[in-house]
């Protein structure tokens, strides 16, 4: 049977590296796992008042997160945090509250940047939530990547420099889903 894993991106522009990433990630995955993207620039704002009628676009992604194995986040970071609208998303699929369709989900996190540091400040920050949310988060490797001409290839694939390191990591990650499937 195949494992399906929900990808959600934190970047909403058209040209994201970090959908790009999420893209030559997806490649490096063996047959059995499918990486789902997950829209979530289509949520309204999140709002407490809504929380017992939920819009369909959050209904939606908590049903696409609820069938899924794990969840992987990959985020760019915005002034030394996670971008508004991944908080929201996330927000929005925690409520109402003992009905939050993250709990258990083994997550990984990973992300790109401009920046030297290559989002490490914001996986930081996201880990903090995912601690709150119940979500076992795959701890290492680590992966803080900074955005260069050869960090993909021409086929839109991790290039040759990274796909070593990015291989294992997906690796990785992927044993994690596994084992915490195999535990529910
Ligand atoms: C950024 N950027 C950025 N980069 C970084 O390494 N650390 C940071 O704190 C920030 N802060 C930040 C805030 C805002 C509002 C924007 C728009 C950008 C730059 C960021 O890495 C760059 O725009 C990436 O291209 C964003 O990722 P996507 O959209 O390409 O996936």
């Amino acid at each position: 049977s195949k494992f399906e894993i929900a990808v959600v991106v934190g970047s909403l522009r058209r040209d994201s590296f970090n959908k790009k990433l999420a893209k030559a990630l997806a490649m490096l995955a063996p047959d059995e796992m499918e990486f789902r993207p997950v829209e979530i620039g289509d949520l309204p704002l999140y709002n407490q008042d809504d929380d017992e009628d939920q819009a369909p676009a959050v209904k939606r992604l908590k049903s696409e997160i609820e069938t899924a194995h794990g969840v992987l986040f990959i985020t760019p970071e915005y002034n030394r945090s996670v971008p508004g609208v991944l908080k929201n998303a996330i927000d929005h699929a925690s409520r109402p509250y003992g009905q939050s369709v993250w709990a258990g989900k083994p997550a990984g996190v990973i992300g790109v940047s401009v920046g030297a540091i290559g989002t490490a400040l914001a996986q930081q920050h996201l880990r903090n939530t995912l601690a709150c949310l119940d979500m076992p988060t795959l701890g290492q490797p680590e992966a803080f990547i900074q955005i260069s001409e050869e960090l993909f290839d021409a086929d839109g694939g991790i290039g040759e420099g990274s796909r070593e390191f990015l291989q294992d990591w997906v690796d990785r990650y992927v044993a994690w889903v596994k084992q915490h499937a195999a535990q529910s």
